[in-house]
């Protein structure tokens, strides 16, 4: 069974749809540690309510990006993760962190990439008038939200959206649904990093995936992850 670490800064919703989808079995993967670079992430009492080894590492004791980024490493290699999941983790990683795990490092991005990289992606989707937001989860590379997606969603934009409807359609009916379920795909080996892309049983993923394109069957797997 691959061990999956899960990295966190705040609620914590994405890290409950994994322990979900762990406990009932659909993302056959052992959740080896949660660390929060924060000591009020609410995700950090989920984790220890789950039982799970759980840490913080508050950046701010440390001087500089490549202080904290070293002893992050530190924390990862005494529980040998084979996936790393940043699930809401909001620091910034060092170029030399993320190419040391690249091809084993995946995020959850509440946009539908290439659009809105960075902050405030539900306010600006609003703001632009967009008819449909999501999210996308993708492999980690040293630009920000810029590696290969594998997999997004999406809801449409309601006239009568705020930033908090939407930010929370988002994450029920998107982020919930697609993070558990690519873990479990990179968990079963299906999901592959080679020669920097991203590939599904056996081939290259030119185009990322669209939850509502997929299978019912296949798609079904991450539906009893979520919790608010
Ligand atoms: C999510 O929207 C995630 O995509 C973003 O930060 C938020 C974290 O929420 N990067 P949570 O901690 O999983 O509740």
């Amino acid at each position: 069974m691959k061990k999956l670490a899960v990295l966190i800064s705040g609620t914590g919703r994405n890290l409950t749809a994994i322990i979900n989808a762990v406990e009932s079995g659909a993302l056959p993967a052992e959740l080896c540690l949660v660390l929060s670079n924060r000591a009020d992430a609410e995700g950090l009492r989920r984790a220890a309510d789950a039982g799970l080894p759980a840490v913080c590492l508050p950046h701010k004791e440390f001087g500089n990006r490549a202080a904290f980024d070293k002893a992050l490493s530190l924390q990862l290699d005494k529980h040998a993760p084979d996936i790393i999941a940043l699930a809401g983790f909001m620091r910034v990683l060092g170029d030399e962190f993320v190419l040391r795990y690249q091809g084993r490092l995946l995020n959850i991005h509440p946009s539908l990439l290439p659009a809105y990289r960075g902050l405030h992606t539900h306010q600006r989707a609003l703001e632009a008038g967009d008819p449909w937001h999501g999210a996308s989860v993708h492999y980690v590379t040293p630009e920000l939200d810029d590696g290969p997606v594998v997999l997004q969603g999406r809801t449409a934009i309601r006239p009568t959206d705020t930033v908090d409807s939407l930010g929370d359609r988002v994450m029920q009916e998107v982020e919930q649904q697609i993070y558990p379920l690519a873990l479990a795909w990179e968990a079963e080996g299906r999901l592959t990093w080679q020669d920097n892309r991203a590939w599904l049983d056996g081939a290259p993923l030119d185009q990322p995936l669209m939850l509502e394109d997929l299978p019912a069957e296949t798609a079904a797997i991450s539906r009893h992850s979520g919790a608010s």
